[in-house]
């Protein structure tokens, strides 16, 4: 460890203080409290999960068996009754829950009313279809309100949703509908992005023939006549036509506290994407209190979280813990720079938003586009900012502080991952003073250590792998149909400890400093690319013998894909084999695994026993003196490629 670290080590002199200000301490919602709370983690998530409501109370917070936890055993809960049942009883009825904003730049509201009808007639047009509790469903549609809906009537009926992100290719959903023996699939006609309109229903026509579980498929109208699409009798259904054909009322299902709420699909350090399972009463507690606490949240704030509901960012933060809380949250489908640059802080200025969560590839975007697209807008509502999905460097910390917030604002820099459910490590605003570019400490009630190679803390100051310690009520339960693989990823490494996959450094005051990733994934513009994963799509092709996938730091985007490859005999390394490899990777896994560049070599540099060994090709592809070079078979093979690098760049 720690080479590829040199670009970070900028972030571990940073010194800088931001303790929480008078004015907001004043009224925080966490007081000092809580972290003595959470050194008894039990009784901690207990009160948390009291404060949702249960059919049946649990008779034991925790079953750990390592690896495997059971949370809130036997009580019985049902994840939509939490989100829209128990609001509309109470003063929330006519709260608004979503304030939607299209790309083309229409509005729509939904009450917490409005979201309970929708949700109680759409489960009953799920169970007309024949879907039941147990059974698996995929959604797979752009950021339009029906997402939630569709994932809260799965949840009220006792089905688990499996969301597939809209920008993955058809290629990539029908791995995933596989995966899960998805019965029905929830799609659109298509979205908007950038001002144009992409095809969604008539993209997954092609692999509905290899999906063989699929026995429905349900279309939102999002675009309209534009797009032609073929609706095949008996199978495809308009979303409007089932709703309004359903029953008013559909009774929540009783689920126990264990019961598979959703599975998610995430990259791993090989190429077949892990799904995530994510159960009922533990996710619900763990999402609806870091929500409350670690965003200040107070029933008139409005609340915007910028990921997609593809990514679990947006399943706990948008779907989940804002709507467990009564929230009003808004939710933009499209992008950031549409019609121009100012698009998000004309979001802000014109719903009031207070509380902003994004993550630190949209910062650096931002502060490359210039802060003349801010200073037109009032964005004096703003009261709390939040980042996630890769370390955010000092300088744009600073930038998100200072023009975004303008030095008003506490910033949350949240750490955690697909696998952990809920944020683990990060600041409580009004209590922790920050330091740019650090998460700062576990969450009440969560652990988390530094440890060296044989699994010891490190002393402060001291740098290793970021492992947690206890178990918390958010995290995963293993691995869909491959529990195997779930006690080797997390489990193998160090005993007891469940290994995060980052590289982490505790400094001199016990603040956590996460490094970035230890293995085989890439984090591009935050999205979770396994390299091994492009390195399939890649040697898919017809042209391609070998290839290797590394990231490269970038300056927007934190890292991007430089894939090294050689190519068979018979085909040339020109600029439109580029091109062509690029499109092929976009088809078999979607736009966000493009390689930014393809060199074309003719070896790659192998240990002897035929490991590739990535971090030479990291040494030459970032210009730094080449790392030791002793275990290398063919030590020519290096020198050869350094050359060959340098002259691609120099092109
Ligand atoms: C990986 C998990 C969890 C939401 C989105 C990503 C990186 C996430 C931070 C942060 C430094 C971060 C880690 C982690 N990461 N948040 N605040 N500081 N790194 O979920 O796709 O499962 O990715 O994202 O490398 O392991 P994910």
């Amino acid at each position: 460890m720690g080479e590829s670290y040199e670009t970070l080590e900028s972030f571990l002199q940073e010194q800088r203080l931001f303790p929480p200000s008078a004015a907001f301490k004043k009224d925080a919602v966490a007081t000092a409290e809580i972290y003595e709370k959470g050194k008894d983690p039990e009784a901690f998530w207990e009160s948390m999960a009291s404060e949702l409501h249960w059919f049946k109370p649990w008779d034991r917070v925790l079953e750990w068996n390592l690896p495997f936890a059971k949370w809130f055993i036997n009580g019985k809960i049902n994840a939509s009754y939490n989100c829209v049942d128990r609001h509309i009883q109470g003063p929330f009825r006519d709260k608004t829950a979503i304030i939607w904003e299209g790309e083309p730049g229409e509005e729509r509201t939904l009450t917490y009313s409005d979201l309970y009808q929708e949700v109680n007639r759409f489960a009953n047009a799920l169970k007309k279809l024949g879907v039941k509790k147990g059974d698996r469903v995929t959604i797979y549609m752009p950021m339009i309100p029906e997402i939630v809906v569709a994932m809260l009537s799965c949840a009220r009926i006792g089905a688990s949703h499996s969301v597939v992100f809209g920008g993955f290719s058809a290629e990539a959903l029908r791995g995933r509908i596989n995966d899960a023996e998805a019965k029905v699939l929830i799609t659109a006609d298509g979205g908007y992005r950038r001002g144009k309109v992409y095809p969604m229903k008539q993209a997954t026509d092609e692999i509905l023939k290899d999906t063989p579980t699929i026995e429905s498929v349900i279309v939102v109208r999002r675009v309209g006549e534009t797009l032609q699409m073929a609706m095949k009798e008996g199978r495809d259904y308009w979303y409007h036509d089932v709703v309004d054909a359903a029953e008013d009322y559909c009774e929540p299902e009783q689920m126990d506290a264990e019961d598979m709420l959703f599975l998610l699909h995430s990259s791993g350090t090989t190429g077949k994407p892990k799904g995530i399972v994510h159960t009922t009463g533990g996710y619900l507690t763990g999402v609806y209190a870091t929500f409350k606490y670690i965003f200040d949240y107070k029933p008139e704030d409005i609340f915007w979280c910028t990921a997609d509901i593809g990514w679990i960012t947006g399943h706990s933060y948008i779907a989940y813990g804002p709507l467990l809380n009564g929230a009003t949250q808004v939710m933009y489908e499209g992008a950031p720079d549409y019609p121009d640059r100012g698009r998000w802080w004309s979001i802000i200025e014109k719903h009031k938003v207070s509380i902003l969560y994004t993550a630190p590839t949209a910062i650096r975007s931002f502060m490359r586009w210039g802060i003349q697209w801010l200073e037109k807008y009032n964005l004096s509502s703003l009261c709390l900012l939040g980042t996630v999905g890769e370390p955010i460097n000092p300088e744009a910390w600073i930038w998100y502080y200072k023009y975004v917030g303008s030095e008003r604002c506490p910033i949350v820099d949240t750490w955690w991952q697909t696998e952990t459910g809920q944020i683990i490590i990060t600041p409580l605003p009004g209590i922790t003073t920050c330091k740019p570019g650090s998460a700062t400490h576990p969450f009440p009630g969560t652990e988390a250590e530094v440890v060296d190679e044989q699994g010891s803390p490190v002393k402060p100051g001291g740098s290793g792998y970021l492992v947690l310690t206890k178990p918390w009520p958010a995290m995963l339960r293993t691995l869909y149909k491959d529990e195997k693989r779930y006690i080797e990823t997390y489990w193998g490494r160090f005993p007891g400890k469940y290994l995060t996959g980052d590289g982490g450094k505790l400094d001199e005051d016990g603040y956590f400093w996460i490094l970035g990733r230890v293995d085989d994934i890439i984090k591009v513009a935050g999205h979770r690319i396994s390299t091994i994963e492009v390195e399939s799509a890649l040697v898919d092709h017809k042209a391609v013998a070998e290839s290797a996938v590394i990231g490269i730091p970038h300056e927007i985007k934190g890292e991007a894909i430089a894939a090294f490859v050689i190519l068979k005999e018979g085909y040339e390394g020109v600029p439109e084999m580029q091109k062509e490899l690029a499109a092929h990777v976009r088809k078999e896994i979607g736009p966000v695994a493009t390689p930014e560049t393809t060199i074309f070599v003719g070896e790659l540099p192998k240990t002897r026993s035929g490991k590739i060994m990535r971090r030479l090709l990291r040494d030459i592809a970032t210009g730094r003196a080449l790392g030791d070079i002793s275990t290398l078979s063919e030590p020519g093979v290096i020198k050869e490629l350094k050359q060959k690098y340098e002259s691609e760049e120099k092109e």
